[in-house]
């Protein structure tokens, strides 16, 4: 998968894209990440990427012109991959505290895309007309609004990027992570088999997969119940 990322400080996203997982992910050529500075694309020669907003109201807006050029100059160079593909982008992604709410769904089935483009908003957003022409998808991480969409992105790339196949070493880990199956993942335990008194559940300790296995999904379970039961009504 390639994912290209327009934003105005790449400097936040570089950090979290160049550990563990993303790392490696990049290093075996499972996942491309490049990030793009707009301010390749600005109105003027100070970098100006952004304006006052029409009809007044605190907060600068992100113009169209640069952000269009940018989309528009980054998906000429996604060439149609095979005969049938028409080229540029599968998704332009746009983070916004009032997109979609991501969950593990939407991240199984972008995990699933070839060519990604995300546009980070900064300041008040992105004129209404980039988001009416250009982009297809507008994702939310959560119902809290954050500086920018930087660290937003950061989040939907890791999520997407540690599912794409061959990405993790023990492939099932993926598949045994919480929210898989709508339900959470069960509780997980190491050495020592005696810490402090506090014992590791006995079926864990049994030997007996069968017996592991069940105890894991009861306790996924009870666990969903306990602390997501609307999770259960989705799995219904
Ligand atoms: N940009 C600012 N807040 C955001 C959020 N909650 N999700 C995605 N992008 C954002």
């Amino acid at each position: 998968m390639r994912i290209d990322i327009l934003s105005v400080l790449p400097e936040l996203l570089e950090s979290p894209l160049q550990h563990s997982i993303m790392k490696r992910a990049q290093e075996k050529g499972f996942l491309e990440v490049h990030i793009h500075q707009l301010r390749q694309w600005a109105v003027n020669e100070y970098g100006q990427v952004d304006d006052y907003q029409y009809g007044g109201g605190a907060g600068m807006v992100m113009m169209c012109e640069p952000l269009a050029k940018a989309i528009e100059s980054l998906s000429k160079e996604r060439k149609p991959a095979r005969p049938g593909d028409r080229g540029g982008y599968d998704e332009v992604i746009f983070l916004t505290p009032d997109g979609e709410m991501l969950n593990q769904k939407m991240a199984n089935a972008i995990s699933l895309k070839e060519n990604l483009l995300i546009v980070c908003g900064h300041y008040k957003g992105i004129d209404e007309r980039i988001r009416e022409h250009f982009v297809t998808k507008e994702i939310s991480i959560g119902d809290y609004v954050l500086s920018g969409g930087e660290l937003a992105a950061a989040v939907l790339v890791d999520t997407i990027g540690r599912l794409i196949p061959g990405v993790l070493n023990d492939e099932t880990s993926a598949l045994t992570d919480s929210f898989q199956d709508n339900l959470l993942a069960p509780p997980v335990y190491t050495r020592p088999e005696d810490f402090r008194g506090w014992k590791v559940p006995e079926a864990l300790m049994s030997g007996n997969h069968k017996l592991i296995d069940e105890w894991k999904y009861e306790q996924s379970l009870a666990r969903t119940k306990e602390r997501r039961p609307d999770l259960l009504k989705e799995k219904e």
